[in-house]
């Protein structure tokens, strides 16, 4: 009995290690494929900094989509370290990685920096700051557009006369004021961009 399971047990645990260790390399290798390798270092250079400052909010559950947010006029969206919203066209800058999650039905979420720790809000007269503290003013609802675009636009607020208040960076990188967006305009289209597997344990 005892040597019945010794031979029957230890194929099926080198087996079984052998998969676990193929699953592991196909995963990183399906995970890296579309990086240059300054994209990757970078990456991972954010992910260095940020492992020491594991800090989970309130806001759990919900779907989580890592994204960068690249806009119709070039720029990655960023959110810094003093909760100022702006744009970068450094694919690698650390500050444009962002927690999308779903906060309620109908497409409406809250975008987080990841590095930052702060949320996009925008307030009454449509102006665009990064918020530590989670409100309602953080709360966007996500319209998809033609060519894979997504536009955001506030969930708490509008114009006076009703109609929505976009995110946008302008032609220079710059956010624009909610009052003057539409949503026809490139300066309010986002492409979600993926990051990379290693970006989502940044949190
Ligand atoms: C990694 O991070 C350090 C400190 O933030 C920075 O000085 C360096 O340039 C980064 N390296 C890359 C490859 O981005
Ligand atoms: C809206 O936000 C901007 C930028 O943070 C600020 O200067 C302005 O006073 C705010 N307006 C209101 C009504 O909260
Ligand atoms: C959300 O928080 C901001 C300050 O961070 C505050 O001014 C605002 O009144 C709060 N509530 C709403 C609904 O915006
Ligand atoms: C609402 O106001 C904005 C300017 O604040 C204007 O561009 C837009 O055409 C108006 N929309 C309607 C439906 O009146």
């Amino acid at each position: 009995m005892h040597i019945w399971m010794l031979t029957w047990n230890l194929p099926n645990l080198l087996f079984g290690l052998y998969l676990h260790t193929f699953i592991l390399v196909g995963s990183v290798s399906l995970a890296c494929s579309d990086r240059t390798p300054e994209q990757l270092a970078a990456i991972t250079n954010c992910s260095k900094h940020e492992r020491h400052t594991r800090n989970y909010d309130y806001m759990e559950g919900g779907d989580v989509r890592i994204r960068r947010l690249f806009s119709g006029t070039q720029w990655f969206l960023t959110i810094d370290d003093s909760g100022i919203i702006s744009g970068t066209q450094d694919p690698t800058n650390c500050y444009s990685i962002l927690e999308i999650r779903t906060v309620s039905e109908g497409g409406v979420l809250a975008i987080k920096g990841v590095k930052s720790k702060y949320y996009i809000s925008m307030n009454r007269t449509g102006m665009l700051r990064g918020k530590k503290e989670y409100n309602e003013s953080c709360n966007f609802k996500e319209v998809f557009l033609e060519n894979f675009y997504s536009a955001y636009s506030s969930a708490k607020w509008t114009k006076q006369n009703g109609t929505e208040m976009f995110i946008a960076l302008s032609q220079r990188g710059k956010p624009l004021r909610g009052r003057k967006t539409r949503k026809e305009h490139i300066s309010c289209h986002f492409l979600p961009r993926e990051c990379k597997e290693d970006d989502k344990q940044v949190d």
